[in-house]
């Protein structure tokens, strides 16, 4: 299976249409969003608020088709609500070791004044640093955002010294690239650098609108997806494939490196998500959080043939099926985790979290 055959299929999950956009949004159950943790919370390392931006690794409901897709959400909030996921998610878990609410996804924003109040959440699932297939704001566009809510005086100079972002993207650019007729070569020799060069340019944007911490996700090891590992009966790694994302990575980690260097007022911080994925792999689970997999590289939700998790045929039945316990399993579908598989990532990730989020 080649990269290419993997980038194409990322666009498989994105690829539904629009439909449901609108009203929904001010019905749906944020409101109910960790009620029970309000009187126990304690903001950690003095961060106040979180902002996010990114794709459907981050998102937590800025992309409306997804308020609606069964069997996503099944866990929680019970119902589908926005999240690429059974449950929480990367920013959920992060927020929640900082000592927060997860933050109000952007589109809701109007819906509840009240969660301003922990930062806010401008990723988009499908989204990129440059046009991807899907109609989604760029990650310069999502900075946009952002600078405009500044402008509008709704986050003060000092809100935003006590905040930390959280910037991820997850290969969305790359599957768009390879639609677009590009090869191999040219992915790895041209694209990948201004891929990188565009997400850096806009990690300097948020640290000049004055965010003093800046935690940046690396890609996941492509080549250990489902739908890669799938054809093998998900035994093992596309090695070849791991190489796009080690590239991009490698280049990330210098050009993060770099802005940490030339910023004396910011700290930029690398979060692997790399590595945090394959010590998960090679242990088959991780026994801190309870995760043990018995296959490690099998999603719970998985297609009929060539559905995907999520989909319906034409009288509506659903043409894929659910494992009994999400809970046993690190992948949800072919490309995203599980409530699990993320809760045992941030607590791998802690110790980085910490570092990035401490005043220096
Ligand atoms: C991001 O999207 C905006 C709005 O569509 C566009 O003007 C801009 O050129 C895009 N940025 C990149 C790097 O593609
Ligand atoms: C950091 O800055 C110093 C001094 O300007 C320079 O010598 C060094 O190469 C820089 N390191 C990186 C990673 O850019
Ligand atoms: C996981 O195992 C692979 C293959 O044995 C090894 O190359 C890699 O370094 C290991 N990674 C981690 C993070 O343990
Ligand atoms: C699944 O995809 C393969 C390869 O593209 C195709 O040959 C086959 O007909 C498809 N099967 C279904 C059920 O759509």
């Amino acid at each position: 299976m080649s990269i290419q055959v993997f980038l194409l299929s990322i666009l498989l999950i994105y690829g539904t249409s629009l439909g449901g956009f609108g009203v929904e949004g001010s019905h749906r159950g944020h409101k109910h969003y960790h009620r029970k943790n309000k009187h126990h919370l304690h903001s950690k390392f003095g961060i106040k608020k979180l902002f996010v931006f990114g794709d459907s690794y981050a998102d937590t409901g800025n992309v409306p088709e997804m308020w609606t897709d069964k069997p996503y959400g099944t866990t929680f909030p019970g119902k589908p609500d926005g999240r690429y996921s059974d449950g929480h998610i990367f920013t959920d878990f992060v927020a929640e070791y900082l000592g927060l609410e997860s933050p109000m996804p952007y589109m809701l924003r109007e819906y509840n004044k009240k969660k301003l109040h922990y930062g806010m959440n401008f990723a988009f699932g499908g989204a990129g640093a440059f046009q991807t297939l899907f109609p989604r704001p760029n990650i310069s566009t999502q900075v946009g955002y952002f600078e405009e809510l500044i402008n509008n005086e709704l986050y003060t100079t000092y809100d935003l010294e006590k905040s930390l972002a959280l910037v991820t993207l997850s290969g969305n650019d790359y599957s768009a690239f390879i639609a677009r007729g590009g090869n191999y070569a040219d992915l790895l020799v041209t694209f990948i650098p201004e891929v990188v060069n565009e997400l850096a340019r806009n990690l300097k944007r948020i640290s000049k609108l004055g965010v003093k911490r800046i935690a940046v996700g690396s890609l996941p090891p492509l080549g250990c997806v489902p739908f890669i590992t799938k054809p093998g009966g998900y035994m093992k790694c596309d090695e070849l494939d791991n190489l796009g994302s080690d590239q991009h990575n490698l280049l990330l980690t210098d050009a993060v490196a770099k802005l940490n260097n030339e910023s004396l007022s910011t700290d930029f911080g690398m979060l692997n998500l790399d590595s945090t994925f394959l010590t998960i792999f090679n242990h088959s689970g991780y026994p801190k959080e309870n995760l043990k997999l018995a296959t490690p590289y099998k999603p719970c939700c998985e297609g009929v043939g060539n559905y995907s998790c999520g989909d319906v045929d034409k009288n509506g039945k659903a043409m894929y099926t659910v494992c009994q316990n999400p809970k046993s399993a690190f992948f949800w579908d072919r490309v995203h985790p599980t409530q699990a598989g993320w809760r045992s990532i941030v607590a791998i990730l802690k110790p980085l979290l910490k570092e990035i989020s401490k005043f220096s």
